[in-house]
């Protein structure tokens, strides 16, 4: 058992924290919000996760976790320090790393025993070196002190679970001393550990993320040229995964990558090789496909609709995947303004984010639209014009093509999830749009008398 603490508890660090006292470490998770330490005491989680509340109160009731704002005495006697906090992307791309160096400084004026410092957060290549350079520049007690990198994998939604079950953990050290000190924490886990310099462990989390942004954005590009030559992405998909060399995973083609990690890696790995002199010409192409492939239904749409003004708009999903409260990066926040701009009438639906949708675009009037957030898909739907699907969520998921058709003033759909099957959404006579398969039919005469019955009724 060792003695860990924790700097900041966002998704990296909280979830850190808890994972580490489920296998038996005792842990201090610091943050510098009084009132989110006082929450997390109570067993309240600041992010929507699942498992993770449960494990937080178990684990604060064994005396295995605590909560605190006070960083020097969380610091003092830790056998070693995770660092978890925020990386952010600044306007040009490279990461914001002032959370970094105040942690780094806050160690270094308060450990007064050997201690490992260990970077979960994800830094540019060669940022580790300068932490542990920063710190030993500030240290005030005679103590051993250095720094390790140890990316984490996890996917929001799914953080601990992906945790406890992670296919690999990088560890990257410069010294035997901090690789077997490492090797042993997380010795409880039974998990495959991949042990490389510290560098290629910060490199290694930016090429796999990358590599699982480029493997989307390649999906998304083949998928626009299905379209266009009437071939079916996701049988193209499903052929492609056989193949054990490129894997099942991650060959959706949808509304384009969000969150907090893929777009942000890429451009700050992007970044670091303009920085060095070179072209990543492979990244830069991911990055360029997921900008076009967040408006590409809006595209269409309007192409369709000739106008969005008045007409009643339901959008369905506004988080960036399902299961999180998440926005960063959302494909929503690329429409629902473009959207807005037009004049639409929007009716949004999401279980989890609407309420951080709603600070950033209050119900009511916005610009020379309207927007109102609901909370059942029916209401979202009755009377629509067209609708809007951003996020796979299950809820969604559970409306059938009947729903739309009977609901909808005229059952026009795009689909930026591919959740239903082209032909269930033709046999109900749903104009269906979706990512990189052919649109169902329309037929021409029931669209006339739609229209007939629109100008009739109003
Ligand atoms: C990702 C990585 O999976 C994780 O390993 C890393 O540590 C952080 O970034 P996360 O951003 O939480 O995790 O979500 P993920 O499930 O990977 O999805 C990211 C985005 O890609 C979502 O917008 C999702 O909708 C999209 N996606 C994912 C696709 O469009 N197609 C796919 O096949 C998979």
């Amino acid at each position: 058992m060792y003695k860990i603490a924790v700097a900041g508890t966002g998704y990296v660090g909280l979830v850190a924290g808890v994972c580490f006292a489920e296998v038996g470490h005792k842990v201090t998770c610091v943050d510098i919000d009084e009132m989110k330490v006082e929450k997390m005491k109570k067993g309240v989680s600041p992010i929507y996760e699942s498992e993770l509340e449960e494990l937080m109160q178990k684990n604060y009731k064994a005396g295995k976790i605590d909560y605190t704002t006070d960083f020097k005495t969380a610091y003092r006697d830790a056998d070693a320090i995770f660092i978890g906090v925020g990386t952010p992307e600044q306007p040009d791309g490279s990461a914001n790393l002032s959370y970094i160096a105040t942690v780094a400084r806050q160690i270094a004026e308060s450990i007064t025993k050997d201690c490992l410092v260990v970077v979960k957060s994800t830094v540019p290549v060669g940022t580790n070196d300068k932490v542990e350079q920063f710190i030993h520049d500030f240290l005030v007690n005679d103590v051993r002190v250095e720094v390790a990198s140890n990316p984490e994998f996890l996917a929001q939604g799914s953080a601990v679970h992906d945790t406890l079950n992670a296919e690999r953990i990088i560890i990257g050290t410069e010294s035997e001393w901090a690789k077997n000190l490492l090797t042993k924490i997380y010795e409880p886990f039974q998990l495959p550990i991949v042990s490389v310099n510290r560098r290629s462990a910060e490199m290694i989390k930016y090429a796999s993320n990358d590599f699982l942004a480029l493997k989307i954005s390649y999906m998304n590009d083949i998928a626009n040229l299905c379209e266009l030559v009437g071939a079916d992405i996701q049988d193209v998909a499903k052929g492609m995964g056989y193949d054990k060399r490129i894997g099942g995973k991650f060959l959706n083609a949808g509304i384009g990558y969000g969150g907090s990690c893929f777009p942000k890696d890429t451009k700050a790995l992007e970044y670091l090789a303009r920085q060095n002199g070179y072209e990543l010409k492979t990244v830069k192409a991911a990055i360029d496909v997921n900008k076009d492939q967040k408006t590409m239904l809006y595209k269409k749409a309007s192409k369709r609709l000739i106008t969005f003004n008045g007409l009643k708009v339901a959008v369905l999903g506004l988080t960036f995947k399902p299961n999180t409260d998440d926005l960063r990066e959302a494909a929503s926040l690329e429409n629902v303004p473009l959207l807005l701009e037009q004049g639409a009438d929007i009716y949004a639906y999401d279980p989890v984010g609407a309420e951080n949708f709603a600070r950033l675009y209050p119900q009511g009037k916005n610009g020379n639209g309207h927007i109102t957030y609901v909370s059942n898909i029916e209401t979202a739907l009755e009377d629509a014009n067209v609708c809007f699907i951003f996020t796979e969520w299950g809820q969604v998921k559970a409306i059938t093509p009947e729903i739309y058709k009977n609901l909808m003033r005229t059952p026009l759909v795009y689909d930026g999830r591919n959740i239903y099957h082209v032909e269930e959404m033709q046999d109900q006579d749903v104009e269906y749009y979706s990512i990189g398969r052919k649109p169902t039919n329309r037929d021409q005469d029931k669209e006339l008398k739609n229209l007939e019955l629109q100008i009739a009724r109003s």
